[in-house]
């Protein structure tokens, strides 16, 4: 998020949604549909939740279709350059799944990619359920290494990245950017930290998910000498 940005109209979505110029627009540079992790377009794409046997259930085109839809008129209103997908393919997190994943997100992703959208962003298996607690998933394919080329414009990876192997990544080609969670939440400066190779402080997961004061705001900077 951006604060204090106002003046022109730069959602550039030119659809009949609602006018993003000033002050409607909040300071946000985007929107980031929410397609994983076992939550609502999630359950409409997996077989494992999507019971339903009406145009939105059944077959791939059809447990594809409220994802799409929602895409298209997140697209409409904020265009295809500041929009982007969140996916989590063979991913298992509050109780998600898919038995043969690579048909439904083959398809998904190809028709997503012909909407020209800004990225993908893709959560690595291995880090599934990570939010809820430590997991190292053995034996599951690399999401980004899959779908890579299945999608023409910026890919965006996530989870248990560290330094050295993010930048591998994106030097192999894989993905273009990798995005961090947990060590964002007691980094507050990670981007400095990896410019400059400076030790990571570790999170405390006792924190996460508020409850107190203690774990969002009060991890040093390296600036404050953390
Ligand atoms: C405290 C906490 C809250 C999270 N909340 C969400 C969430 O609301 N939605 C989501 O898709 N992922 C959520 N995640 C998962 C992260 O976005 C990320 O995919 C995961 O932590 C793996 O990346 P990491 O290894 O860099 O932490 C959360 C993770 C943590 C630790």
């Amino acid at each position: 998020m951006r604060t204090g940005q106002s003046d022109s109209d730069p959602a550039g979505g030119g659809g009949s949604g609602p006018d993003l110029s000033g002050e409607t627009f909040a300071g946000f540079d985007g929107v980031e549909i929410h397609g994983a992790n076992g939550y609502l377009l999630e359950q409409f794409l997996q077989s494992r939740s999507n019971q339903r046997t009406d145009a939105y259930g059944g077959s791939i085109e059809n447990r594809c279709r409220l994802m799409l839809e929602v895409t298209r008129a997140v697209l409409d209103v904020w265009g295809p350059e500041r929009t982007g997908i969140r996916l989590s393919p063979y991913g298992i997190a509050n109780d998600s799944g898919e038995d043969e994943p690579m048909p439904l997100y083959s398809h998904l992703v190809g028709e997503l990619d012909k909407l020209g959208l800004a990225y993908l962003h893709l959560i690595e298996p291995r880090a599934s359920g990570a939010g809820q607690r430590e997991v190292d998933n053995q034996g599951v394919p690399s999401a980004a290494v899959l779908f890579r080329p299945m999608w023409r414009n910026t890919l965006i990876a996530a989870g248990n990245f560290k330094r050295d192997g993010a930048n591998d990544m994106i030097a192999n080609g894989d993905t273009d950017a990798v995005a961090f969670g947990r060590l964002f939440i007691s980094n507050p400066d990670l981007p400095t930290r990896l410019r400059v190779d400076a030790p990571l402080t570790p999170y405390n997961r006792a924190t996460f998910y508020g409850g107190g004061e203690e774990g969002y705001l009060d991890y040093p900077t390296l600036e404050a000498g953390g």
